[in-house]
């Protein structure tokens, strides 16, 4: 049945798969949003049904809280829970400072403030997603509706003065549509190339009119699960200071795999 998967697919699997193990009973987990999250999700469910997992979920967008509804996960709020012991969630990009790009899902907002309110960030990511420098994903910005033109031009004027190689700055599309968040924001994508000083562009973007929040996450993420296709994991704790080996053996994803295909 792993064969059905693209290699891809099967690296976000096996750095899922791994970033479960850090997940104890009676937790509180943020659960991220994203293709490689869904499987995270997916494997927490399975620990909750065979395993008799006690977790409580606090999702971080509509899409993973309809999943993990549908997979049997116990959910929160962000407004009840107020803490959390571990987020787990993909990235866009992230460098070795563990400093991300974040938002191709469009739910880096509520990401963002649930990554913050966790004692543990863990990132589970495929290999292709490491980068020197970060930008060449673009960089999405969340804004509100009111006046976003006004936004997008103070945002472009903005990055004249920065270290960033790009200026373009397009409005995120869903179909003929803009794109709404879960918040009713849109999404401004800054192909800047290259991102010289992440704090600086962040702290500065943050000031802007209009702006909600962008999709840098600056000391947040305290842990990196790369996956490969062959089912290797590498564990980067940067707390710790350590890089860790492992093997996923896909066999142990079998019934998982069969109902995200069904
Ligand atoms: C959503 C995100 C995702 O985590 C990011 O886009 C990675 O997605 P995927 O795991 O599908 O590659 O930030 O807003």
């Amino acid at each position: 049945m792993s064969g059905q998967l693209s290699p891809i697919d099967r690296a976000k699997f096996a750095a899922a798969r791994r970033a479960v193990d850090f997940v104890e009973d009676g937790m509180c987990v943020g659960l991220g949003t994203g293709s490689t999250a869904a499987w995270m999700v997916r494997c927490l469910g399975e620990m909750v049904r065979e395993e008799g997992l006690r977790i409580t979920g606090v999702p971080t967008s509509s899409r993973t809280a309809a999943l993990a509804r549908q997979i049997g996960i116990p959910l929160s709020t962000l407004e009840d829970v107020k803490w959390l012991d571990l987020t787990i969630d993909g990235a866009d990009e992230f460098d070795a400072n563990l400093t991300l790009i974040k938002g191709g899902g469009g739910a880096l907002l509520q990401e963002k403030i649930v990554a913050a309110a966790s004692d543990q960030m863990i990132v589970i990511t495929d290999v292709a997603k490491e980068v020197t420098t970060l930008g060449a994903f673009p960089l999405p910005v969340e804004v509100i509706p009111f006046g976003w033109q006004t936004t997008r031009a103070l945002i472009e004027e903005t990055l004249t003065g920065l270290d960033v190689m790009g200026h373009a700055v397009s409005l995120r599309m869903n179909g003929q549509e803009p794109f709404y968040t879960d918040e009713g924001n849109l999404i401004l994508d800054l192909a800047l190339r290259s991102i010289g000083n992440p704090r600086q562009l962040s702290l500065v973007l943050n000031q802007i009119p209009g702006v909600v929040e962008n999709g840098l996450f600056i000391d947040i993420c305290d842990v990196v699960i790369i996956g490969h296709g062959d089912g290797r994991v590498e564990v980067r704790d940067m707390g710790a200071g350590t890089v860790e080996q492992d093997q996923i053996d896909f066999a142990e994803g079998e019934n998982i795999f069969r109902n995200a295909l069904d």
